[in-house]
Parts: structure tokens; C-alpha cells; sequence
């Protein structure tokens, strides 16, 4: 294998970007304004070129039309289910509906037809995001949000139709729906999104649904002895003063020890609870570990002096992933958690494309052996995926180095990468304000802006002349007393064409750079997607991309160094990926053993 070790030569050729948002598939966030109202403009010029390179190989994906939230995950009688947000008939938000694909390995998907559709006066607007719990005597039931006739969201549930069919194909609506209303105290066309219900010691069932109260962003508690009569907790399981609507709540237990998940009713002493959010007004899901005080049927934040502040609440991810919903998969004793990764090109591209929005490769979830937060981690079944290799070892990357990774298509790959730091000496002064917009700082330093340690990392996605590349690397700053990890993703250099949102992600990475000397990357390519985990899952951040140059040339993969101090690479790995079956049309499919 050639490999070369040439100076980078981008820095001057580096310019800012102006960030389009107005027409973007993001649109579709006005979710409260009635969804005939929704700005889907028409007058977006039309990229000629440049989107049937953008499908995703490996990510899940309708096999056509628009996707949104993960409803329900489910692993039930050897089958794992994942249901997700709808248009059975565009590209673009609308006629929401539950459609359903099940697997055997969470990476092959076969497409069943639409579990729950608008049928009845309850949900003729909308069948809206909600999720699933495996009742006694192994019953699943679907709790959902419909959008009634008066344009109310009002609660739901469905049981499957035929409770011996392994596949969970039909499910049925029972005439007494709708099983709960809103209040005279809530907003009608604010409050949605069920969780998954987890079993008190008293036998109850507990869910908690989004609700905006009193202008608090509110997870309100409802409780039910038969699963069909729920009664509102006269407290809710947690609100706050953070402006705006949370969706889709998750909430669930983790273990203090070990990677192992927890079914959601678990509630002990060597336990934490996480209660997850999707911030509407920022598009970005955030969680809070505390502990769920039975007693009190409360969520008790542990460290309350901060949750006011959406800023400085932990994300789950800096990228764009949002309505992340996670399940016990109890075959495998983990829990996995999925995210709806949205398109940052325009809704003309949507409907040239014929299809929009991903979920993020699902990911096993666990609490850091520190306590203080979560890690993310591909699916171990990522591996039967991995076909050609590309190992190197003991590189050094002197300050301005660009190392080649070849051997693979670039396009479609997995690549493990680890950098050591001998000297920490050059590092930057760390200024604390960075900490509430890492994504800002970011932006001005961007992979081409020299530093004392780092910019290190990858350039993945790149053309030849890395006139395209998108830029994912770390910078090490010196703070009073410690040392600070700042992860970036820059997209701004993705893609040529014009009319694409290319942001800058960022996040500082909780690790001890000073005892480890070492920070690792793993990233995911996958045409239009670039998800990369930095030092060991800590800190997450999925971008979409959409590079013009894959339609006609390969595509390349370096890692860099930009910093002044020398950094080395002990061990880098880089693997091309195989296509799985992922929901394509083809009738011959059988679901793999
Ligand atoms: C989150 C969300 C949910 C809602 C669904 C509608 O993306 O707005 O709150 O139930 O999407 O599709």
C-alpha cells in the first residue's frame, strides 16, 4: 500500500459559508401549525444532478417517501420491529402514519405494510409518534398520538391483530380510542409522544407524554392499572423553565456497572434513570441522569442547578439527530437506541430524490463508568458488514501531515482510528464560554486553522483535490486545572452544490486527556452520512452530507494533523462496508437466520 505523508494545502482555500435554512426538509418542525400549512416551497431551483448517490447503503431507510421519529423498537419472539414516522404517498412531511420493517440482525430490514394508518376520527389527521410495551404473557401494545378530527392530539392504542402472527403484521384500534384526552389545562395541539410504560412496585403502569404547561416544557405522568384507564399524576414526572415544547420523551433506567441495559421497569439501588428530551426549538435531543424517586413518582435531576439552561444540558448527539427513542433488546441484554437523522438538502431535492430522512445506525447505549454521562457505540452487528481492510500502525503525524488511507471504497466504510499525544505542552488557554456553543468555536477554527495541539482527525468524503471533504478532528486546550477535549464535525467544504445546509457540530469529549494521552474516533460513512464517535462513544455527532464528486470519481479518506505538536496513530483500521437488504422492493428477500 502507498502511503504519503504530504503537507496540507487547504488553509487559505478555506472560506466561510453562508448557511441556508429556510427551505431545508427542516421545515417540517412547525408541527403545531396545521400540516396543510406547512412551508413547503416549490420555487427551489432543482439540482439536476447530484442525489441518487446520496441513498444510504447500510442506514435505515424507507425504500421510498419520508421518514421522521423511531416509534416502537421492539425485539419480540426472535424478530426485532422498528416502527417509524410516515408519508406513505411523498417525499415530503405529511399523511403521517406508523410504517413497520422487522429484522433479525437490526442491519437487514424487510418492509411490511403500514401498522397503523389515519383511519379513524381519533387519528384521521395523523398517527403520530408514540411507542411500545411488552405487556405480561409477552403481549405488545402500542400506545400512540392521534391527531383527531378537530385537529386535537389525543392518545391511542392498538394491540396486534392476531396475537399468534410472529411478524406483528395487523394491528387492531380499539372503538373505545381515544384512552386519553388533554386536559382543560393543556394545549390541544401540545401533547404527544407516550413512552414506552414501565410497571410500578404497586402494580401500576407509569408513561409520561410531552406536554407544554403554564409555558414549561413538561413530561407529564399518567397512571393506569389495566394499561387502557390512565389517570394524570397530579405532579408530573418532571418540567422546566426551558422555552419551547419538548417531543418525544424517553425514559429509563442504566446500570452504574457495566454495559448491560435494563428492561425500563427496573427501578434499584445500583441504577440511574435518564430522562431524554427533543428540544422543538433546536431540533437537538438532550438528557438528563438523575434518579426516579418511586415514592414521590418523580424524576429528581442530580445535578439540578443546570437543567434550566438547555445549553449546558448534556446532548446525546451534536449532529443532527433528533425524537431518538431507545428499547431493551432482551435477547442480547442491551439497550439500543435510534435516532431520526433529517436531510440538509432542500425539499425540491426530497421530491427529486423520492425519499427523505434516515435513522442513525443503531447504537447500544450505557452509562460511562465515571457515572456522569452516557456512551453511544455502533451495534456490535455492524461487523458481519466488514469487508476489506486497511490496517495501519505507528504513524506519526507531524504538524501539517496528511496520511492517505487506501485500499477501500471510501464511500461506504467503518474506520477506527486512535491518536496519541506525547506533549500536551502546546496546548491553547481554554476559555469557559466556549463550553455554551462549542459548535461556534467549532466554526472559527475550523481543520485549517493551525493550533498548539490539534486540529487532528480525519478528512472523510473527500475529492481528489479536497476541494470537497467533510473534517472531523479533535483540538486539545489547556484550561485551570485540566485539559479540554473539543470534538468537531465540519461539513462546510461536504459538497459543491449549491443549496445545501453545511453546519459545524462540535462537543467537548469527556475524557482524562492527561492520564490517557489518547483519544480515539470511530466514523461511519455511508454516502450521505458521516456519523463519528469520539473518544469511545462519549461524544456523538452524525452529519448529512452530500458530496458532488461521488457521482463521477472515487472518493478519498486521510487523516490529518494541523496542530503544531506532532501527534501519532497507533493503530488505525478502516474497513469497506457491504450493502445489506435494507427495505429495497425486491420480492425474492428472505429474512437471514
Ligand atoms: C417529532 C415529532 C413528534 C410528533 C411527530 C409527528 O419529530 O414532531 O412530536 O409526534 O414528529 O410526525
Amino acid at each position: 500500500m502507498a502511503r504519503s505523508n504530504r503537507p496540507l494545502s487547504l488553509a487559505s482555500a478555506l472560506i466561510s459559508c453562508t448557511i441556508f435554512y429556510s427551505f431545508f426538509v427542516f421545515d417540517r418542525i412547525n408541527v403545531d401549525a396545521s400540516p396543510a400549512a406547512l412551508p413547503f416551497p416549490e420555487s427551489v431551483e432543482l439540482c439536476s444532478k447530484g442525489v441518487g448517490q446520496d441513498r444510504t447503503a447500510y442506514h435505515f431507510q424507507p425504500h421510498k417517501y419520508w421518514l421522521n421519529d423511531p416509534n416502537g423498537p421492539l425485539y419480540h419472539n426472535g424478530i426485532y420491529h422498528i416502527f417509524y414516522q410516515h408519508n406513505p404517498k411523498s417525499a415530503l412531511w405529511g399523511n403521517i402514519s406508523w410504517a413497520h420493517s422487522i429484522s433479525t440482525d437490526l442491519i437487514n430490514w424487510r418492509s411490511l405494510d403500514l401498522a397503523l394508518d389515519r383511519t379513524d376520527s381519533y387519528d384521521i389527521n395523523g398517527c403520530w409518534s408514540g411507542s411500545i410495551t411488552v405487556l405480561p404473557g409477552d403481549r405488545p401494545v402500542i400506545l400512540y398520538t392521534g391527531i383527531d378530527s378537530e385537529n386535537r392530539q389525543v392518545q391511542n392504542i392498538a394491540f396486534p391483530k392476531n396475537d399468534s402472527d410472529p411478524l406483528l403484521r395487523e394491528w387492531i384500534k380499539p372503538k373505545y380510542n381515544p384512552i386519553i384526552l388533554p386536559d382543560e389545562d393543556l394545549i390541544v395541539t401540545k401533547f404527544r409522544d407516550p413512552t414506552t410504560a414501565w410497571l410500578g412496585h404497586d402494580g401500576h403502569w407509569r408513561i409520561t407524554i410531552a406536554a407544554l404547561v403554564a409555558e414549561m416544557a413538561t413530561a407529564l405522568l399518567y397512571r393506569s392499572k389495566d394499561f387502557v384507564h390512565w389517570v394524570r399524576a397530579e405532579s408530573p414526572l418532571y418540567f422546566s423553565q426551558i422555552s419551547g415544547m419538548w417531543e418525544c420523551p424517553d425514559f429509563f433506567p442504566v446500570s452504574l456497572k457495566g454495559k448491560e441495559g435494563l428492561d425500563t421497569s427496573v427501578n434499584a439501588d445500583n441504577t440511574k434513570h435518564v430522562l431524554k428530551v427533543s428540544l422543538m426549538r433546536t431540533l437537538q435531543d438532550y438528557y438528563i441522569l438523575g434518579r426516579y424517586d418511586e415514592g414521590r413518582d418523580m424524576f429528581v435531576p442530580e445535578d439540578s442547578s443546570v437543567i434550566d439552561d438547555y445549553r449546558v444540558l448534556s446532548r446525546m448527539d451534536y449532529g443532527n439527530f433528533y425524537a431518538s427513542k431507545s428499547f431493551f433488546d432482551k435477547q442480547k441484554n442491551r439497550r439500543v437506541v435510534w435516532a431520526w437523522s433529517n436531510e440538509s438538502d432542500s425539499t425540491s431535492d426530497a421530491v427529486k430524490k423520492g425519499w427523505a430522512g434516515i435513522m442513525s445506525f443503531p447504537r447500544t447505549i450505557w452509562l460511562d463508568s465515571n457515572g456522569k454521562q452516557l456512551v453511544q457505540w455502533p451495534i456490535e452487528e455492524i461487523e458481519s458488514l466488514r469487508r476489506e481492510e486497511v490496517h495501519l500502525h505507528d504513524l506519526e503525524l507531524k504538524a501539517g501531515g496528511l496520511q492517505d488511507i487506501e485500499g477501500i471504497k471510501a464511500s461506504q466504510a467503518d474506520i477506527e482510528i486512535e491518536f496519541e499525544i506525547p506533549s500536551l505542552e502546546r496546548a491553547e488557554p481554554f476559555d469557559p464560554t466556549w463550553l455554551l456553543d462549542p459548535e461556534k468555536l467549532c466554526g472559527e477554527r475550523g481543520a485549517f486553522v493551525q493550533g498548539g495541539v490539534g486540529p487532528f482527525g480525519l478528512l472523510v468524503l473527500a475529492s481528489e483535490d479536497l476541494e470537497e471533504h467533510t473534517a472531523i478532528f479533535f483540538r486539545v486546550y489547556k484550561a485551570n486545572n485540566s485539559h479540554m477535549v473539543l470534538m468537531c464535525s465540519d461539513q462546510r467544504r461536504s459538497s459543491s452544490r449549491a443549496g445545501i445546509y453545511k453546519p459545524t457540530y462540535g462537543g467537548f469529549v469527556g475524557i482524562d486527556i492527561e492520564k490517557d494521552r489518547r483519544v480515539s474516533l470511530r466514523t461511519l460513512i455511508d454516502h450521505s452520512v458521516v456519523e463519528s464517535f469520539g473518544g469511545g462513544g462519549r461524544t456523538c455527532i452524525i452529519a448529512r452530507v452530500y458530496p458532488e464528486h461521488l457521482l463521477t470519481t472515487n472518493t478519498f479518506l486521510y487523516a490529518f494533523n494541523n496542530g503544531h505538536e506532532a501527534v501519532k496513530v497507533p493503530e488505525l483500521t478502516a474497513w469497506e462496508l457491504a450493502t445489506p437488504h435494507v427495505n429495497r422492493e425486491d420480492e425474492n428477500f428472505a429474512m437471514p437466520k
